[in-house]
């Protein structure tokens, strides 16, 4: 199954900070998985589920804090959020939208806090401010509107529609597990032979999440990653023009890194939406010996990781994308 070149990267219906839209033919070339039987592929950190989403594997488990964006996908694969309903309820509150304005959406906001109705979620996800998805301390959606009255053209619903047959499709006939948890018990769920793609808020930069991230919990969560039964790949963000993530460094030492450099366009502030050299710590479930993976092994040396390191231009991949992706 990997690691496979992608010439077009499916996008999902929902955005939100840290998306790995661009990424995903990055992380697909560089991890080695080959998954037999029962074999799944996990994500503890699933969010706007892009990464499992263009994979498709057989079986999948993932996770997330966020209980709407389980909800949301849970509905999506139980088919009871359709492309068709998705349509009627963009269309009739988009309408709404265009005649209240900031007012209406203000009114789904609070419905939505009240009853959490994942068209509200899908509605408030895409006509609010920049694609952010943020809760306050009362795990209310805080998110301000967009300033877009007229958002949902016909053109715009028709994609988000589209994007919503696409999640569908690529959940369809497969066995996803899909579960509102922390990830530390997704972590005890892995097994041998299982892929465990992390992609965690990002220490000092994604401090609006449904929960908080700390410094804590990033060691926490390296220590559980490197004693895991199976592979696994964790996206980190190693520097950008201002500074540098020394908890890479500090914790993660001796893994496989590969570098790309990367723009965040989702993000609250201009501080976020900038360029940034993304990290993929990877290491590879049971790599085959084949003349490729060994060619490729040799251009992907591991780095001695140590304060005031730097990548050398061997493991810098300029282009995330590939010279072919094109992106839904
Ligand atoms: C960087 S985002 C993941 C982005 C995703 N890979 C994508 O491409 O869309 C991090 C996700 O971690 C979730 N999260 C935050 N704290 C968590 C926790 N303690 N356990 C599980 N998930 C958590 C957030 O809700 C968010 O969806």
């Amino acid at each position: 199954m990997l690691p496979r070149d992608t010439d077009w990267v499916g996008t999902p219906p929902i955005k939100c900070q840290g998306i790995k839209t661009k990424l995903v033919p990055f992380i697909f070339r560089s991890v080695i998985w080959r998954p037999e039987g029962d074999d799944r592929w996990i994500e503890p950190f699933f969010g706007s589920g892009v990464v499992a989403l263009n994979l498709a594997p057989a079986r999948d488990l993932l996770a997330d804090s966020n209980e709407h964006i389980v909800r949301l996908y849970r509905a999506i694969k139980d088919d009871e959020l359709t492309p068709s309903r998705a349509r009627e309820y963009l269309q009739h509150h988009g309408r709404l939208l265009e005649l209240g304005g900031a007012e209406y959406y203000y009114e789904v906001r609070e419905r939505f806090n009240h009853g959490g109705s994942s068209l509200d979620f899908l509605f408030l996800n895409r006509s609010c401010f920049n694609g952010v998805i943020r809760f306050n301390r009362k795990g209310a959606f805080n998110v301000p509107f967009g300033h877009k009255p007229g958002r949902f053209t016909q053109a715009y619903t028709t994609k988000i529609v589209n994007q919503v047959a696409w999640a569908a499709r690529q959940m369809r006939g497969r066995r996803w597990q899909i579960l509102h948890q922390p990830w530390e018990q997704t972590l005890g769920m892995a097994r041998k032979g299982d892929f465990v793609y992390l992609d965690p808020p990002y220490i000092g930069r994604h401090t609006d999440y449904y929960d908080s991230w700390d410094e804590r919990d990033a060691a926490r969560l390296a220590e559980r990653t490197l004693a895991l039964p199976c592979g696994f790949a964790a996206s980190m963000w190693l520097e950008n023009r201002h500074r540098r993530n020394d908890h890479i460094a500090e914790h993660w030492n001796g893994v496989e890194l590969r570098v790309c450099t990367h723009f965040y366009h989702v993000g609250s502030t201009q501080d976020l939406r900038n360029e940034i050299d993304e990290a993929l710590l990877i290491r590879q479930d049971r790599p085959h010996r084949t003349r490729a993976n060994s060619a490729r092994s040799a251009r992907q040396r591991r780095l001695p990781l140590r304060p005031g390191w730097r990548c050398s231009a061997m493991q810098r991949s300029t282009s995330c994308s590939g010279p072919r992706a094109r992106f839904a």
